[in-house]
């Protein structure tokens, strides 16, 4: 039997331009013409089939060297993204934020937080990424603000009843003295999604809502004066020249007008599917209506993503019918196991009920919320070998796909970090060591052999989260020039997605497969083979190999070996 690395077989696999990799691109610090941003002609349906990288800005790049990424860091690396060969960059929330959840704690939602840099900064990230054709994505955070916003502070202040009151949800306590919390409602991060405010006199007063951390209260949807804010924000970003929203917790806007109690403990994790009187309520969607026809206003092809935790996928295709939101992050394929028949049922049942909307999938394996795949799918040598059949299986899929910073270079989720340095809300009020989301969240090693791996100017000052030594490895640096390794692995992918007529929107047709394989066709020409199973597959060749995330072998002519977790992509002549 024959072997071809992975990745590679220059002669009869990745084609020339995987052997003829041009240089590392080098960060830049200014934009190059401002005055000259073309105004992009993009066509309208460009999301359809987008393969979208997520920015979050603390972990990305830091230009000013305080040790915690930035606007400016962003802008110095956008020529990588390009050279990567994405379409557009969401970056997660950059607004005045005291910082309780990493941003999503929101004290203005017009202006930039001196952390990350000023509004200036913003303007000049979005002008050059339209200069090299990449789109920009904000994040928009509605179900709750930050306790520091002007509007919490006013309500606190005002008399019940009143608009400033109203923009929360407050309500009495029970019991004699209005001592327990309304309902049994549990906050995300654990414990009551209740929280006791205190009356200017001192005295207990009524609670207040955060489905997330007590500095995270939730703004009241059934108010005017709210969804009108919204439509303002909304339109302020879209008049700087943002491409599109990713919509925070898209289903939690709305709750049940009851406030019916669950009935039960530990009701909802991060990214959950369990069905509740506080998430996924019909109502939320009148609200993604109004944002469509704002959206739609606008020139270029705005869109928005809704991260919306669906209790099904036919639930979650609601988010994307034809007036609502653009694309749904699909987790109920993040949340699947590396297991043949539920990655096979998933995608068809994702397909099936984004298409009976007229919606494509968008397709996701890793985000700043969830552990990184390469350690979901058992970590080690066989959680990158996962992971890297993964991303060949995901971008071989009809639709679009997002990439979160850093599986492109095979990062692992750090488990081992000092927990001195730790900041997640989630770690820090749950008594589970385990639980916590700043182990995805270190710092992207760039270049060199220690931490911060060029994260920050000149190397000087640590990243605010330490990257292990063995990142050293893995630098953007180490990487590109090597086919084999996994950036090599995404950067020729996103070429041939680009290139080959049969990837992207569309359709797929399963074909026939051994057990613990999945095979499937698209059109024109194209097939993709996964062995998802835990021994050697034989397949007769189907065509020229274009792509490989592992070695290929011959069994004898006509017929290829696939090993464990090795995903191919084909191409077939007709
Ligand atoms: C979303 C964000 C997450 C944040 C939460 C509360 O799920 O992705 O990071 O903690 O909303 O805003
Ligand atoms: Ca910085």
């Amino acid at each position: 039997m024959t072997v071809t690395g992975p990745g590679r077989a220059p002669s009869a696999a990745s084609g020339p331009a995987a052997s003829a990799q041009p240089t590392l691109p080098r960060p830049t610090a200014e934009p190059s013409d401002l005055s000259a941003t073309p105004t992009p002609a993009w066509p309208r349906a460009w999301w359809r089939d987008a393969v979208i990288y997520q920015v979050y800005i603390r972990s990305f790049a830091d230009g000013n060297g305080d040790g915690i990424g930035d606007l400016l860091g962003i802008r110095t690396r956008l020529p990588y993204l390009r050279a990567l060969g994405v379409d557009a960059v969401w970056i997660t929330p950059f607004y005045p934020s005291p910082m309780a959840d990493g941003g999503y704690d929101v004290a203005d939602y017009c202006a930039v937080d001196p952390l990350f840099g000023t509004l200036g900064d913003f303007d000049a990230l979005i002008a050059e990424a339209h200069r090299l054709d990449l789109r920009v994505i904000v994040d928009l955070v509605p179900n709750h603000s930050s306790d520091q916003h002007r509007w919490f502070a006013e309500a606190l202040a005002a008399r019940k009843g009143s608009a400033a009151h109203d923009r929360y949800i407050f309500r009495p306590g029970k019991g004699e003295c209005g001592e327990l919390p309304p309902n049994d409602w549990e906050s995300v991060f654990g414990g009551p999604a209740w929280t006791r405010t205190v009356e200017p006199d001192g005295t207990p007063g009524d609670w207040y809502l955060h489905l997330f951390d007590p500095s995270q209260p939730d703004l009241n949807w059934h108010d005017p004066a709210v969804r009108a804010e919204f439509e303002r924000i909304i339109e302020f970003w879209l008049d700087r020249g943002v491409d599109g929203f990713r919509v925070d917790v898209a289903h939690g806007m709305i709750k049940d007008p009851e406030l019916l109690d669950v009935g039960y403990p530990n009701q909802i994790t991060m990214l959950g599917s369990a069905v509740l009187p506080y998430f996924d309520q019909d109502d939320v969607h009148e609200i993604h209506r109004s944002w469509r026809r704002i959206l739609d206003g606008y020139p270029g092809g705005r869109i928005a993503v809704a991260e919306a935790w669906a209790p099904s996928l036919e639930r979650l295709a609601a988010y994307v019918r034809p007036d609502e939101l653009h694309q749904a992050f699909n987790f109920h394929y993040l949340n699947s196991p590396w297991d043949a028949e539920a990655l096979r049922a998933v995608i068809d049942r994702s397909l099936d009920t984004a298409g009976l909307v007229g919606a494509p999938s968008t397709w996701v394996l890793s985000n700043h919320d969830v552990r990184r795949h390469v350690t979901r799918y058992g970590g080690g040598e066989a959680g990158l070998r996962r992971a890297r059949a993964a991303a060949l299986l995901m971008l071989a899929l009809p639709g679009s796909a997002y990439v979160y910073q850093g599986e492109e270079l095979g990062l692992e989720e750090v488990l081992d970090l000092p927990p001195e340095l730790l900041q997640d809300p989630q770690r820090l009020r749950s008594p589970d060591e385990n639980c916590g989301r700043d182990g995805c969240r270190v710092p992207l090693p760039w270049s060199g052999s220690a931490s911060p791996f060029n994260f920050t100017p000149l190397n000087i000052v640590d990243g605010w989260l330490p990257a292990p030594a063995h990142w050293a490895a893995l630098t953007v640096e180490a990487q590109w020039q090597e086919p084999d390794s996994m950036l090599g692995l995404y950067r020729e992918a996103l070429r041939l997605r680009r290139e080959h007529p049969a990837l992207g929107d569309g359709a797929l047709a399963w074909q026939a497969a051994p057990e613990g394989t999945l095979v499937f066709s698209r059109e024109p020409g194209f097939v993709c083979t996964v062995n998802v199973g835990d021994g050697d597959v034989e397949l007769p060749v189907p065509g020229t190999l274009l792509l490989a995330s592992g070695p290929v072998g011959t069994a004898s002519p006509g017929v290829a070996v696939l090993p464990p977790d090795t995903a191919v992509w084909w191409a077939i002549e007709s």
